[in-house]
């Protein structure tokens, strides 16, 4: 097949269908996309480029357009699509959010995909909200993600202490809540919360290092078994191998990695733009080839 035709929601359903998981590379800043870019292309593996709303709100992507434009100069159809991560319906300092026009922006301005994320609303609103985004979404021929479960990590305010809520299981996902959004949203992908979180994004604490989190892999066993679409993981970033691994063999076909590519090249941005990049493209190297082991992707996707 012809890589340049495939849509996003066809190559994700291939990559589950195969056992390969698709990762997904945030953009905070414009000039971190050269290196994804070309650490994917070098690598031979096939990734997504994202931005999330944050990203041009509390960082330097500048805007959904500014990603496009530069995505449009850079990409490379066998390597790369381009996704719209995280526009929340309420937002990490609980204000209401116009979602609906950011998400029909980004569908104008040509994302392969988008991510609606109604995980701070009550299960009927989030499918009602969720809903909505895929008929439209859907008319475009475009898929989408969302998420059911509530990860944590980009609240302003501290987390509990992290055993403690991976012990208790809040927040994870239900599987027979999953079934039922899935069923009713018709959403494309589902980013589910087994206790993984996102890498913190406040100003206070970015740079810190994120703590390793762990996976439960038997709540993630039981959400593949009750739903039948791909399964994403978000905050990718310092998650041990070993839960990785396993948890790529229970459904999760995307995986989200902002902090471990943000944090490299915020250390080096103000002293020189283009060690920085090395300095990403380095890291991409390490996670593509030892993290994730998925060097050559590409060819095993688009393979017939
Ligand atoms: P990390 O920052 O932990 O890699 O999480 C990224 C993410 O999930 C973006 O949606």
């Amino acid at each position: 097949m012809s890589e340049n035709k495939i849509n996003t929601s066809t190559i994700l359903t291939k990559a589950r269908e195969i056992g390969i998981v698709i990762p997904g590379f945030n953009i905070p800043y414009l000039p971190m996309m050269e290196p994804v870019v070309r650490a994917l292309h070098d690598t031979g593996t096939f990734g997504l480029i994202m931005v999330a709303r944050l990203e041009w709100l509390k960082f330097k992507s500048g805007s959904m357009k500014s990603v496009r434009d530069e995505y449009e100069k850079l990409k490379d159809l066998r390597f790369t699509r381009l996704h719209l991560d995280h526009v929340p319906v309420i937002d990490e300092d609980n204000l209401l959010t116009d979602f609906e026009s950011i998400i029909a922006e980004a569908i104008e301005l040509g994302y392969d995909s988008v991510m609606i994320d109604g995980s701070r609303l009550s299960l009927s609103d989030n499918i009602g909200k969720t809903r909505k985004i895929v008929e439209l979404a859907h008319k475009a021929g475009i898929p989408v993600e969302s998420e059911l479960g509530a990860v944590m990590g980009h609240e302003s305010g501290p987390l509990p202490p992290y055993e403690e809520l991976f012990a208790s299981g809040k927040g994870f996902t239900s599987p027979e809540e999953a079934k039922r959004f899935v069923e009713e949203t018709q959403t494309d992908w589902l980013s589910v919360a087994i206790g993984n979180i996102h890498g913190a994004i406040s100003a206070a604490t970015r740079t810190e290092k994120k703590i390793e989190a762990r996976l439960s892999i038997p709540q993630l066993k039981l959400i593949n078994e009750s739903v039948n679409i791909p399964l994403v993981l978000h905050g990718g970033t310092g998650i041990a191998k070993d839960y990785l691994m396993q948890s790529f063999k229970q459904g999760i076909t995307k995986i989200n990695i902002a902090t471990a590519i943000r944090q490299p090249y915020e250390k080096l941005m103000n002293q020189s733009v283009p060690e920085a990049q090395e300095a990403v493209y380095n890291e991409m190297l390490e996670i593509i080839n030892n993290q994730l082991e998925i060097a050559g992707s590409a060819n095993r996707i688009f393979r017939n």
